[in-house]
C-alpha cells in the first residue's frame, strides 16, 4: 500500500478520525492491529509539520498498540457491520473524486431502525460544513414535510446517494454515484426501513436507472431490493416550485397509508 500523505490542514481531522475509529475496533474487542512502519514515519512527519501538534491542541493517544492502516474499498454487499462503521469507513473514503473538494463526509444520520427513509441528491454547502444532512434551507422543507406527516425528524432516517458535496452543488456523475452506492445499500440492509423516499431525479436515477425522470415517476410506488420505494420532488425544487408540494403532500399521504398511517 502507498504511503499516505497528509496535508498539514487535515491533520486535526484525520487524527480525530483515526482515534474514533481506534476507539470503535477497541469496543469490537481488538487489542492490537498492523501498521506498516512506512505510515508511522509518514505520519510523524506530517505531525512534526502541523501545528496540531503544539500543547493545548493534543488528541489523548488511543489506548490499543497502534494505529491501522487506512480502510480497504467497499465491496459491493460487504457486511459493514454497523452504521457507526460505515460512517466511519465514509470518514476515510476516497474512492471517487468528491473526497477532494469536501470539508466533511455527511454519511446520513436518524434512527436505526426507522419505518421511514429519505434519500436526497448529496451534500450541499451546509451539509459539508456540518457534516449533516439537510441542514440547509432544504432540509428546513423536509423538517417540515416529516413533521406533517406526523414523524419526527429523529424518528426517521435521511440520507443521500453521495455522502460527500459536488463541487457547486452540481448533480453527481454516475461514476460518483456508483463508486457511493456500496455504503448507502449496506446502510439500508442494517435499517431495514418499511418504506423508502426517494428525493428528486438523482436519487431515482442512483438507486434504480441513470435515466429515470422524476416527473414521470414520482407517485408511483418502486420496489428497491424489497422495500416499497417512492419517488416524489427534492423539497429544493419544491423551494422553486411551491405548487408542487400539493403532488409531494399526495406522495407522503400514499407513504403513510402503506405504512398504515392517516395523515
Ligand atoms: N440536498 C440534498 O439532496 N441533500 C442534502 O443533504 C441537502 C440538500
Ligand atoms: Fe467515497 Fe462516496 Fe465520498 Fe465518493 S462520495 S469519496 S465514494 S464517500
Amino acid at each position: 500500500m502507498d504511503t499516505p500523505t497528509i496535508a498539514a490542514t487535515d491533520w486535526d481531522e484525520w487524527l480525530e478520525a483515526l482515534c474514533t475509529h481506534l476507539t470503535f475496533l477497541q469496543e469490537e474487542g481488538q487489542s492490537h492491529v498492523a501498521v506498516d512502519p512506512k505510515h508511522v514515519a509518514a505520519w510523524r512527519t506530517a505531525s512534526s509539520t502541523t501545528t496540531a501538534a503544539s500543547p493545548g491542541t493534543a488528541v489523548p493517544p488511543p489506548k490499543v498498540a497502534a494505529a491501522p492502516s487506512s480502510p480497504a474499498p467497499m465491496e459491493e454487499g460487504e457486511d459493514m457491520g454497523s452504521l457507526e462503521a460505515i460512517a466511519q469507513r465514509v470518514a476515510s473514503c476516497q474512492l471517487c473524486g468528491l473526497c477532494k473538494t469536501r470539508t466533511r463526509t455527511v454519511p446520513g444520520q436518524g434512527a436505526p431502525r426507522p419505518e421511514l427513509m429519505f434519500i436526497g441528491e448529496g451534500p450541499g454547502a451546509d451539509e459539508d460544513q456540518q457534516g449533516l444532512a439537510f441542514v440547509g434551507r432544504a432540509g428546513k422543507l423536509l423538517t417540515k414535510i416529516i413533521e406533517a406527516m406526523g414523524f419526527q425528524r429523529d424518528e426517521v432516517w435521511i440520507g443521500n446517494i453521495v455522502k460527500c458535496r459536488p463541487p457547486n452543488n452540481r448533480p453527481p456523475t454516475p461514476e460518483e454515484m456508483n463508486a457511493c452506492l456500496p455504503y448507502l445499500k449496506a446502510q439500508i440492509a442494517l435499517l431495514q426501513p418499511k418504506v423508502i423516499v426517494c428525493l428528486g431525479a438523482t436519487a431515482v436515477k442512483g438507486l434504480f436507472n441513470p435515466q429515470a425522470t422524476i416527473s414521470r415517476l414520482r407517485g408511483q410506488w418502486m420496489n428497491f431490493e424489497g422495500i416499497d420505494t417512492m419517488p416524489t420532488y427534492h423539497p429544493a425544487y419544491l423551494l422553486r416550485n411551491p405548487s408542487a408540494k400539493r403532488d409531494v403532500w399526495a406522495d407522503m399521504k400514499a407513504v403513510l397509508e402503506r405504512l398504515g398511517r392517516s395523515a
